[in-house]
């Protein structure tokens, strides 16, 4: 567990001028919503850590982007760029679950893999509204 924990995006990249060792390799950078416990982990925009890689997954295999554009950026359904910034965890939770049918928002509380992974659909999308984590394809952090 990594314990770079910073909501400060000047903080973020004074850590990322770590060691000077690799010049590649940026530290990661860590979100959170309460208490210390990271939201999300990524590095160099497109490594993170497992659970957000599985919500990564999800959004690819229920295929959101039908409604919701490839990077988040809104099509039919809203931009969740934007949504990101102000649904709760818990609202996020609820719409995952019921949809919003009559708005054209399915549920997907049918889904095992809506079900075991939207916690980290969440964090995935916090990531890509937060503009840490990049549109496009993810992988996990290089055990280093
Ligand atoms: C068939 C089209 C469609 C698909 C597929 C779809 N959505 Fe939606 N989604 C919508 C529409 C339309 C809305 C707007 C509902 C409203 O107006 O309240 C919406 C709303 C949402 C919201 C609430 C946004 C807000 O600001 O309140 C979230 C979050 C969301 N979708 C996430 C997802 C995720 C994650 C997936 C994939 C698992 C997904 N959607 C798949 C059409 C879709």
């Amino acid at each position: 567990m990594r314990h770079i924990v910073g909501s400060l995006p000047l903080l973020a990249s004074l850590l990322a001028i770590s060691t000077g060792v690799c010049s590649e390799a940026a530290a990661p950078s860590s979100a959170t919503t309460e208490g210390d416990e990271a939201l999300y982990t990524v590095q160099d925009g497109n490594q993170v850590d497992e659970k957000t890689l599985n919500g990564w997954r999800t959004w690819r295999a229920l295929a959101c982007e039908r409604c919701h554009g490839a990077a988040q950026e809104g099509l039919v359904g809203p931009s969740l760029l934007e949504s990101l910034k102000y649904l709760t965890k818990e609202e996020f939770h609820e719409v995952m679950m019921n949809g919003r049918i009559e708005k054209g928002m399915p549920p997907f509380n049918t889904s095992q893999m809506m079900q075991k992974n939207w916690e980290g659909l969440y964090a995935y999308l916090k990531g890509r509204s937060d503009g840490k984590i990049k549109p496009g394809r993810l992988t996990a952090i290089d055990k280093q």
